[in-house]
This record gives C-alpha cells, sequence and structure tokens, in this order.
C-alpha cells in the first residue's frame, strides 16, 4: 500500500500541496485536547475542496431523523455533536487579494503533525498574480495543559516586496453540520462582542440549550517586538473579526498571535461561560504563546511517558502506533466524566460524535492499561448513569421487568440509530458493556464499583437476554432470531454464535455476580429468575460446523458460495463502495471479526487448534472493511504463532488512516479502532492477557522490528517491557511484587526487579 504522508518516527509530513489530498490530509492532521478538537483546515481562506469542522465535546443536537421507509420504534432523532465556532480563521489579503491556496502559485508547502508535542506546523510560499510572494509558518495548538485553551501563531514575510498586508483574524459561529438531515442550522446566537484585539461568539444549541462561548485574543509582532497596532473592528450575526493593514518590510517576518478559549455549560453554568472564556483568554494572552506552548508541551510528555510504544527498526510502525496513541489522547483523556469516545473523536461528523459498543470493547482495554483505573470506572459509570433510559429503550421494544437494551448509537442515553437492522438487531452491543464490566473487575477487583454500579447493569442486561432467546422445539435448544452480529454484511440471521455465546456468558457471570452479594440493601436476582436462567443457559443453541471446531457465524452459512477474499478483483475492493447491498449480504464475505471477535474476547475458554481453525475458517472471508477489525484477527494470528500475519494485520490496522486503506479518511479517522491497534501489539506481539486468576506473557517480535518496548499497568502494577529477537526484560516498576505465567511457567518478579529471558525463535504457548 502506498504511503500518502512521510514516513517519520514521531510526526507525519506532507511535503508539496495536492488539492486532492486536502480532505483526508484535514483529517489526518486534526489536533484536539480531549474537551474540544479541529480539523486540520487553514487558518486563511480556502476555495477548494475541504471539511472546515471544530467540535466541542459532549455539545450536541437532536437532528430529526431522516429515513426513507419509518419503522416503529425508530428513534425521533440523532444526536449529533455540533461543529461549532471556526476559531482558526486568519485572512490575508495583498492589495485586495485575499490569500487562498486553491488561487495562488504554490511555491512550496510543508504541513507537519508533531506528535510528541501535539503540534500542528505549516510553512509554505505563494507568488500571487501580481508577481509578489509571501511566506506563511503556522504553529496550532489544543493545550493539553488546559481543555479550554488553544492557541495558533501564524506569521507572515514578504520575500520579494514591502508593501502593505491585511490581516484578519475573526471568530465565525455560523458553521452548519455537513451531515444535517435537513440542511437545518442547529446553533442560535446568543451574543457577541468585538473590541480591540478582542471578542467574543456566544452561540446556544436548539432544542438541547448548550451555551458556546468562543472568545480570542491577538496580538502582532514583527520578530521579537510587539507592535501596537489600532485595528478595524467588525461584527454581525455570529460573527466578530478585527481588521488591520500594516506595512511589511521585505524580508521581515511578522506574526500573529491569536489565543482562544471556548468554554461551555456542558461544565459551566450558563452564566459564566461568556465570562469564563473571556478570563480565561485574557490569562492565555497574558502569560504569552511560549508558555501556553510549553504547559502543552509538558503535559504531552506526561502522555508519552506512561503510553508511548516504543518500536525499534521499522518506522513505518513505529509512526504508525505513536498515531494512534496521540489521537486517541487527543479523543478522550478522562478527565472529563460527561464525556465519551466517538468512533470518529473530533476528526469528522460520521457517527454523530457519538458513543458505541466500541468504547467498550476496544476503548476501555486501552485505558485499563495506560491510564489511571478511575478513567475506565467513569467509562463504565456513563453506562450506568443511562441504565433508565436503556430499560426505557428495551421496554419501547417490548422487553419488561427492567430488561435494558443500551443503545447502539447514544449522547444521552436515547437511541439514535434508525436502520432497523442495526438499531433493533445488532444486540451484541450489551454483551460487549457486561464484558467491560467484567474486564474492569478482573484488572482492578474494584468489588464496591461492582456492586454499586456493575451489577444493577450486568442484571438489566442479563434480563435482557434471558427474554430475547425463545425455545426451539426442531432444535431442542434456546435460539436467539432475528440478530446482526458485529459483522454488518450479514442482517437479520438467526443464531449468530457471537452473540448467543456473549448472552450466554452474561447470564452466567450475572449468576456468578448474585452469588457475591452480601450486602442486602443491594438488589437480588429472584429465585424464579435464578431457576430460568440456569435451565437457559444450559441448553443454549450454538451452531458449529458438524464435524469439526469450526464456530458456524449463524445458521445457514455454510450455504454460501464459499470463496474467499483473493476471489474479489481488486479493482471491486472496498466492496461496500462496490457491490450493491443485497450482493454483499448473500456473499459469504466478513465485514469484522465475528466468531473471532467472541473467540478473542473468551479466549480462555477455547484451546489452540480451535483458534487455529477458526482463524484458518474466518480470517480468509473477512475483507476488513470495519476498521475493528484487523487488530482482533492480529490479536489472534500472534497468538497462533503466524507473526507475518499478525504483521501484516497490525500494519492494516495501525496505518487505516494514515494510508487511507479503505477510502474514507477524508470523513474522519477512526479513533476508537486505534484502541485496537495499540492491543494488536500489546495482546498480540507482547501476548499480555490479564485473567481473573493470572497474568500471561508470550512475547513475540516480528522479524523486521529491532526491538519493541512500553510500559503498562497490569492489574494496576506498572511494569515495563522490551522485547528483542535474543532476548526479553520485564521490569516491576511497582511497589508490590509480581505473579505471571511466562509461556506457561509461574515467575515471580520483586518490586524495582527485572526478569530476563530468551525470546523464543518458534512460539509457544
Ligand atoms: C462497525 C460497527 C462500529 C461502527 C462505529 C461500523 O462500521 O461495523 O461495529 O460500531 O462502525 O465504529
Amino acid at each position: 500500500m502506498h504511503n500518502l504522508f512521510e514516513i517519520d518516527d514521531w510526526k507525519i509530513i506532507e511535503n508539496g500541496f495536492d488539492s486532492s489530498k486536502q480532505k483526508q490530509a484535514e483529517s489526518i492532521f486534526s489536533i484536539g485536547n480531549g474537551g474540544f478538537g479541529q480539523r486540520a483546515n487553514f487558518e486563511e481562506n480556502y476555495s477548494g475542496p475541504s471539511l472546515q469542522g471544530s467540535y466541542v465535546g459532549g455539545v450536541y443536537y437532536p437532528d430529526k431523523t431522516r429515513v426513507g421507509w419509518w419503522k416503529n420504534g425508530y428513534p425521533e432523532s440523532f444526536a449529533k455533536v455540533l461543529n461549532a465556532c471556526n476559531w482558526i480563521g486568519i485572512n490575508i489579503e495583498v492589495n485586495g487579494k485575499v490569500l487562498d491556496l486553491n488561487k495562488q502559485t504554490i511555491l512550496s508547502f510543508y504541513r507537519e503533525l508533531d506528535m510528541k508535542q501535539g503540534l500542528l506546523i505549516r510553512k509554505f510560499r505563494v507568488r500571487f498574480e501580481s508577481g509578489k510572494e509571501l511566506e506563511i509558518e503556522s504553529t496550532r495548538l489544543c493545550s493539553m495543559a488546559d481543555d479550554e485553551l488553544a492557541a495558533i501563531r501564524y506569521s507572515v514575510t514578504p520575500i520579494n516586496f514591502s508593501g502593505n498586508v491585511k490581516f484578519t483574524p475573526y471568530l465565525d459561529g455560523k458553521v452548519m453540520n455537513h451531515d444535517s438531515n435537513y440542511d437545518e442550522f442547529f446553533w442560535e446566537e446568543d451574543s457577541h462582542k468585538v473590541d480591540l484585539k478582542k471578542g467574543y461568539v456566544c452561540t446556544r444549541t436548539k432544542k438541547t440549550n448548550f451555551t458556546v462561548s468562543t472568545a480570542m485574543r491577538f496580538s502582532f509582532w514583527r520578530k521579537d517586538e510587539l507592535l501596537d497596532i489600532h485595528p478595524n473592528t467588525f461584527s454581525k450575526d455570529f460573527y466578530v473579526e478585527n481588521n488591520f493593514e500594516h506595512f511589511l518590510e521585505k524580508g521581515t517576518k511578522y506574526t500573529l498571535k491569536k489565543y482562544i478559549s471556548i468554554s461551555s455549560t456542558l461544565n459551566h453554568s450558563e452564566f459564566s461561560v461568556i465570562p469564563r472564556s473571556i478570563n480565561k483568554v485574557r490569562d492565555a494572552y497574558v502569560n504569552g504563546f511560549d508558555k501556553l506552548l510549553d504547559d502543552h508541551i509538558s503535559a504531552w510528555k506526561n502522555i508519552w511517558d506512561k503510553a508511548d510504544i516504543i518500536i525499534e527498526g521499522d518506522s513505518t510502525a513505529q509512526q504508525a502506533i505513536r498515531f494512534n496513541i496521540f489521537q486517541l489522547y487527543q479523543t478522550y483523556t478522562g478527565k472529563n466524566e460527561k464525556l465519551n469516545i466517538g468512533p470518529k473523536g473530533f476528526t469528522g461528523e460520521k457517527y454523530g460524535g457519538a458513543t458505541y459498543w466500541d468504547t467498550e470493547a476496544y476503548c476501555l482495554p486501552f485505558y485499563l492499561k495506560t491510564a489511571d483505573p478511575k478513567v475506565a470506572r467513569q467509562l463504565l459509570i456513563y453506562r450506568f448513569n443511562q441504565l433508565d433510559k436503556a430499560i426505557e429503550n428495551a421496554q419501547k421494544l417490548g422487553f419488561k421487568n427492567g430488561a435494558a437494551l443500551y443503545p447502539m448509537v447514544t449522547m444521552n442515553g436515547e437511541e439514535c440509530h434508525n436502520e432497523w437492522e442495526i438499531t433493533f438487531e445488532e444486540i451484541h452491543r450489551n454483551g460487549a458493556i457486561a464484558f467491560a464490566i467484567y474486564n474492569y473487575i478482573r484488572h482492578t477487583n474494584d468489588e464496591s464499583y461492582l456492586m454499586q454500579y456493575g451489577r444493577p447493569v450486568l442484571f438489566a442486561i442479563a434480563r435482557f437476554w434471558a427474554q430475547r432467546f425463545n425455545w426451539s422445539e426442531d432444535k431442542k435448544a434456546y435460539v436467539m432470531l432475528g440478530v446482526t452480529g458485529p459483522n454488518e454484511y450479514e442482517n437479520n440471521v438467526n443464531n449468530n454464535w457471537y452473540t448467543n455465546y456473549l448472552a450466554k456468558w452474561c447470564l452466567e457471570y450475572a449468576l456468578t455476580v448474585n452469588e457475591k452479594i452480601t450486602d442486602s440493601s443491594f438488589e437480588r436476582l429472584s429465585l424464579a429468575e435464578i431457576t430460568s436462567w440456569k435451565k437457559l443457559t444450559a441448553s443454549i443453541y450454538l451452531p458449529k460446523i458438524e464435524g469439526s471446531n469450526i464456530y458456524l457465524q449463524q445458521d445457514g452459512f455454510l450455504d454460501k458460495e464459499q470463496l474467499t477474499v483473493n476471489d474479489i478483483p481488486e479493482n471491486q475492493r472496498p466492496i461496500n463502495q462496490h457491490w450493491s447491498w443485497d450482493r454483499i449480504l448473500r456473499s459469504v464475505f466478513i465485514k469484522q471479526a465475528d466468531v473471532l471477535q467472541g473467540i478473542y474476547l473468551f479466549e480462555d475458554h477455547f484451546d489452540l487448534n480451535t483458534i487455529e481453525d477458526n482463524f484458518d475458517f474466518y480470517e480468509p472471508k473477512t475483507v476488513h472493511e470495519s476498521s475493528l477489525s484487523p487488530c482482533v484477527h492480529s490479536i489472534l494470528a500472534a497468538k497462533i504463532g503466524r507473526l507475518d500475519k499478525a504483521y501484516e494485520l497490525y500494519l492494516l490496522t495501525s496505518r487505516l488512516d494514515l494510508d487511507d486503506y479503505n477510502c474514507e479518511a477524508d470523513e474522519g479517522l477512526h479513533i476508537t479502532s486505534m484502541a485496537g491497534t495499540w492491543m494488536a501489539i500489546v495482546e498480540g506481539m507482547a501476548g499480555i492477557r490479564v485473567f481473573s486468576d493470572r497474568v500471561v506473557f508470550r512475547p513475540v517480535i516480528p522479524k523486521n522490528w529491532k526491538s519493541y518496548q512500553f510500559q503498562i499497568l497490569v492489574k494496576n502494577k506498572p511494569i515495563k517491557i522490551s522485547v528483542s529477537h535474543h532476548e526479553f526484560e520485564i521490569e516491576n516498576k511497582g511497589a508490590e511484587d509480581l505473579e505471571l505465567f511466562i509461556f506457561g511457567e509461574s515467575i515471580s518478579i520483586q518490586s524495582g526487579n527485572c526478569y530476563t529471558a530468551h525470546t523464543p525463535k518458534i512460539k509457544t504457548v
């Protein structure tokens, strides 16, 4: 696969401007700070293809549902995180001609995403029709140290002339969502104000009444000398600007430093958002750009010190894993309990910025091992807080007695999704939430969370499963009809193995948790529930290919023509962009890990042969057209000793957006699957598993890596792992001793000590 941008260990680099890549680049070079985020749109005007995007976490609007054929049970709206006030704008004019990279001759262009320092940098030279040449350098940051601040340092140097240049820093709140269902404008104005070198725009979402105040300040410099300028001010609804013309001397650099603060009623009271943003931007302005920059860089350093993965000998892989970690932390830092992780983060509008099962199935394991356990706890409590809505949601679909169906897509707990085969049928999402509770507990043993928050969620989900199975007289087993598994290229199937298996496990786990209840104030399962769930779980139908250990994705899967991905001509990939939907549904091709997703989650339930046989059956049929897929296959490939395959799938998952494998990076990045990429190294290559009763290590190393190393928390204990072709080392960085199973052998590493051994040439289990 061809690399879209240059390879570098810490940077993404674009040398030379190609407007056909601009929308992809806008996504890939996005920056954010967990509180808000910004696509890599240009500060100056740009009339070429672009998706202008600034997103403020948690601020959403319920966009009226649009469907071809209404089905009972569809939600009225889809809650979307909104494209908000454009704060980056700085227009430049020379003799009445607006700087626009779509119009002038571009003499050079360089764009860089510096992931170590969290900076978006550009440097370019243009020639106007008049022959006048300008060089521009810009540095942009969304402060990681303070998630309400951002800043831009924008320098202009006239190369071959001295003369007037006009600068217009502005804020524009008149922003439309590109994905608005009815071309509706989601904002109304609260107020705006402009003054010399400062201003704010405060807008409010219709219906949901989120108020967002965006304030700016700026200063203007000739080299290091602060200039006293007297701009004109202009404002209109939703918009404020300052503009000034200044005489620039040939060859001299002039810099505009623009400071931004964004405050919203997600975190502050209605009355405080405007003064807050004004005060914060004033402080940032007074402290200066360099202070903001230093604080920002040291906040990133703290993240990298804990979460970095160092790969020696393979810059392609190194750049990719850092890009994935970088984007995850830009999207979610765990600081704000009201936020969750949208599949596109702050890099695009698709998926509406809402919460999917991706959070529990993919992101939670990442935060569990790289962040303080309260981050994972907080993600789980987010679902606890939405339990009532999940119960209501299940009631609407006819379930009773406190059964909960969590939404496929949500902002506030209400379902937003509106395709029947997913909204009503892709119910495995419930299982991922239950599994996440279990996963958190096996990492932390946080029994107080389990009893107070996990238990009610788990019981309500289990009640849903209990009602969703029905007895089949024909099969003499409980079956689950009309579902969509993780593989969305099959809809309305019966007995999706993954869903049945997960539901069975969930019922059993709920029964186990019930037995642990000692405090009588906590609700217990009724005797009737216990009896009927035990009966149910003993006879759940789990389809299998007869005479083999291969689990069947769903009833009838073998009726399909058993082709492999190699049978699809290259020019018809991805099939979702080339084939009609019915053709996809009838084909054997699998969008994303399905049976293998289950085998991955419950790996300790299966022997190695079973894992291998299922991998060999399903991997050749999987097109990996969901970003969530290749990482799971990569982990299993490493487990069964297919290191080349594991590596190939690792590159696919880690460079999915960087090289735009699925031709959709222009819409935004696949943030949630980036956690899966990280798992492909930690769980795949390093073979780390945290089970309830033990922690297991089986490190291997791809042949073209010299070494790799990282730090993680296992059961809350910090460890550092280094693996080379000769040996691997595990350092216990915690205060307590560490008990591990390394290639099956029980090892104890004392606090502060290292364990070193030869890295096996042939993988064992
Ligand atoms: C996948 C889902 C996923 C969603 C958001 C879809 O393409 O099939 O499993 O939840 O994207 O990432």
